[in-house]
């Protein structure tokens, strides 16, 4: 099977070495808007390459796309029309408006799309969402999530990302519907800027948390950073009346303990995304290979996309109003509002 990528950049670049590792996949072809960009990473791991997305999409049986958040939208379009089973990576868009449409688009098409949430496939996660299911942890009440990335991403990053909450909490509130199965009812964000201009300059927050009531009246908090120079740090606690499970609580747990004679976490820190999540990234695209052979349906649809992407927004209005905010009041389609939104 041959793989085209559109977009060699940081994830771009991972995702290419990941995709060629797969059994499944015989070549894969990269293209990217920059002029010889894609010609370099291919020259040094025998990659192919196209001049352009058109070419790409007459090469190949399934493309990955791993452009900045802006463009995902029209290149989504363009592999749809085209009948090619696609990888997006997340958010699926921009904007509210432009998830949705695209939720229309995918839904009434036949094309396979696949919205790249690595945490679905990561073994912690994983294990917690099989705890809750199966009732080992009682009734549970409360969820604590984050994700505190040691360090910013390029200030060039950051006016096409979304903001905070739709760029990384997103992962956040993916997972939680993930692991509970629940909708979420209300929210309540707030942010502030603790580093670099850029972010305030791009009306974005370098640091944000927010409250989340789900429908059967869990309470979730979740926080998200880009500065947490103690290494990456990306945690889920799902507590109960008969139990708790934790997801990221191994030696590389990026926390020093204050307490007398505590040696753990014994390290080392995992210091990025990509290291955290290689084997999730992996099995990740494994199964999108499975899906551009026709042997799976899609593990997160574009609508999932588009139920994180709601939360995100409804904590960014929050943050906005310094006021709660209810998913009712974000569409989850172009005429109605979320009232009705359907569970993953
Ligand atoms: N799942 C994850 O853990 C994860 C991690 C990082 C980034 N992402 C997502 O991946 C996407 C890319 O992020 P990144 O950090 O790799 O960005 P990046 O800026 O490092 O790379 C983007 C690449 O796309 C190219 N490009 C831009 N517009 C293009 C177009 N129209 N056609 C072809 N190529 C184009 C750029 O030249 C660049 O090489 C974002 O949507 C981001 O949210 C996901």
């Amino acid at each position: 099977m041959r793989i085209g990528l559109v977009g060699t950049g940081r994830i771009g670049a991972f995702h290419a070495s990941t995709l060629a590792g797969l059994d499944q996949v015989d070549e894969v072809v990269l293209t990217d808007a920059v002029p010889g960009a894609a010609e370099t990473l291919a020259a040094e791991h025998g990659y192919g390459t196209a001049p352009d997305v058109d070419t790409l999409l007459g090469q190949v049986d399934g493309v990955v796309i791993t452009t900045p958040t802006t463009t995902h939208a029209a290149l989504l379009r363009q592999t749809v029309a085209a009948g090619l089973p696609t990888f997006c990576e997340k958010p699926v868009a921009m904007t509210l408006d432009e998830s949705i449409e695209l939720v229309d688009l995918v839904e009434s098409s036949t094309v396979p799309v696949q919205i790249g949430f690595q945490r679905r496939f990561d073994t912690g996660y994983r294990r917690a969402r099989d705890a809750v299911r199966s009732g080992d942890l009682g009734f549970v009440h409360t969820l604590r999530a984050n994700t505190h990335d040691q360090a910013p991403p390029p200030a060039a990053y950051i006016p096409t990302s979304g903001g905070l909450f739709r760029d990384c909490s997103i992962h956040d509130f993916d997972i939680i519907r993930f692991v509970t199965g629940r909708e979420v009812l209300s929210v309540y964000g707030v942010g502030a800027n603790k580093g670099d201009d850029f972010f305030t300059e791009g009306g974005d927050v370098d640091t944000c948390a927010a409250v989340l009531t789900l429908d059967d009246d869990t309470v979730v908090t979740v926080s998200a950073t880009r500065y947490n120079g103690a290494g990456h740090d990306v945690r889920l606690e799902v507590m109960g009346s008969a139990g708790t499970v934790g997801v990221g609580f191994d030696d590389s747990l990026a926390v020093r303990s204050a307490e007398d004679g505590v040696d753990y976490p014994r390290g080392p820190q995992k210091w990025s995304f990509m290291e955290r999540f290689q084997p999730a990234y992996r099995r990740e695209l494994g199964v999108f290979a499975d899906l551009v052979a026709g042997r799976v349906s899609s593990p997160c649809t574009v609508r999932d996309g588009l139920q994180a992407f709601r939360i995100a927004e409804a904590c960014e209005l929050s943050r906005r109003r310094r006021a709660r905010v209810d998913l009712a009041e974000i569409p989850d389609d172009s005429g109605t509002t979320g009232a009705g939104a359907r569970s993953a």
